[in-house]
């Protein structure tokens, strides 16, 4: 906590205009921003931060709930949150999360000196902050813009790689195909529950009840199981799924979250709050031309394109695609390439990944170099990092 009067501080809001204003109205303070709570809690885990200021995004009653995300990492960090409206309902929720303050816009100078001051107070009249260990997972999304793409063999495969390599427990793979997720068949795990069980708790959700809603695969994986049946899709919405993405970021190392083919609400917020894309595509016409429709689009809300790494599925398949001038029509490189091979289906009816049923197959060597993309350890023992053309038997 400052002790010269001189803070660090984190803005958070997608709309810069208020983080800019707000920015100039904390001379003397060190700013950190933030576009959303994932980038927040990266910011938290990197800065030493002293308080935050959730902008007038998170002041309304559908969304403030997200702030949770801030105490999920760091129980007693100092919230303040700037907000257009100051309804009795919004003020009591915010409190009700640990929100120290709550602001109106616009904010000046004046307020934020006094806000500050109050924090400080109440700093001093708590003693000294427990420790806290921040542990912030790795959110790694498989996203295709068109079904069939290979986004769940990906997905499984990817998932079961990382937690062989990370050890058990420290990885989890949700299903957010929301209406038609097959994670579960894949890894042949019978879920007790599901994404909707998650939903129907979350007011009262935390670290404990929610690895109680895991699954677990043989692999040590853990896994966040999509509903059973379309209907119940509706039920999860998309808070509750960011939500939940904020608190198995404290959980596990790796979240891997496999989805559906379309750039919908969910999937948005999903894409928002990912370190790593892996933007799967089929080598077919109709894959490559979605692929690119959804890469505009994305684009177009000023995607932090470095974050996706494309991955070309059925690299051998008859289609006779060019790579080249798929990377041209993309503006990506490939960054990996996964065979077609039949041993594929048949893992997948198996219900048993393909890196596992047979791992010394060339499609499983492909799968673990995906998941080499996005694993931060050591290279694991066996195989050159990519380059080496050895076949394996099988
Ligand atoms: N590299 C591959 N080789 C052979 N078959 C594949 C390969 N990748 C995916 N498939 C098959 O294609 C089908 C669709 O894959 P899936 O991962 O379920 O697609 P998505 O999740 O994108 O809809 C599955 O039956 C799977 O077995
Ligand atoms: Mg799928």
């Amino acid at each position: 906590m400052p002790v010269d009067g001189s803070w660090s501080v984190l803005i958070i809001d997608g709309e810069a205009g208020f983080v800019d204003d707000t920015k100039g109205l904390l001379p003397g303070h060190t700013v950190y921003t933030a576009r959303n709570m994932s980038d927040a809690q990266r910011r938290m885990v990197e800065e030493g931060i002293d308080a935050a200021i959730a902008g007038p995004s998170f002041g309304r009653a559908d969304n403030v709930r997200e702030i949770s995300a801030l105490f999920d990492l760091r129980p007693n960090l100092p919230v303040i949150l700037a907000s257009d409206e100051m309804t009795t309902d919004l003020l009591r929720t915010a409190m009700r999360l640990g929100v120290k303050d709550v602001l109106e816009t616009p904010l000046t100078q004046d307020k934020l000196r006094d806000s500050l001051t109050l924090l400080d107070q109440h700093h001093r009249d708590e003693g000294p902050t427990p420790e806290w260990k921040p542990r912030i997972g790795k959110v790694v999304t498989i996203m295709s813009p068109k079904g069939g793409a290979g986004k769940t063999v990906a997905a499984s495969n990817v998932a079961v790689t990382l937690a062989e390599w990370a050890g058990p427990d420290q990885v989890v793979v949700m299903d957010a195909d929301l209406q038609f997720g097959d994670i579960c068949i894949t890894l042949q795990v019978d879920p007790k529950h599901t994404l909707v069980d998650v939903a129907r708790d979350i007011d009262k959700l935390d670290e404990e009840l929610l690895s109680s809603l895991l699954a677990r695969h043989s692999s040590g994986l853990r896994v966040l199981a999509a509903p059973l049946e379309p209907a119940l899709a509706e039920e999860v919405s998309t808070a509750v799924i960011v939500r939940t993405i904020g608190m198995l970021r404290r959980m596990f190392e790796y979240i891997v979250i496999d989805t559906a083919p379309f750039l919908d609400e969910p999937v948005l917020s999903i894409l928002e709050r990912s370190d790593t894309v892996l933007l799967v595509v089929d080598m077919d016409l109709p894959s490559v031309k979605n692929a690119k429709l959804a890469l505009d689009t994305l684009r177009l809300i000023k995607f932090p394109f470095e974050k996706i790494r494309l991955v070309l599925n059925r690299n051998n398949s008859k289609a006779r695609l060019d790579v080249s001038e798929l990377e041209r029509s993309l503006g990506l490189r490939v960054e990996a390439s996964v065979v077609s091979d039949k041993l594929v289906p048949r893992a997948v009816n198996e219900g048993v990944p393909v890196v596992q049923l047979n791992p010394r197959s060339r499609v499983a060597r492909d799968l673990r170099n995906v998941a080499r993309l996005v694993y931060d350890g050591a290279a694991t023992a066996g195989e050159g990092q990519g380059g080496s053309h050895r076949r394996f038997g099988r």
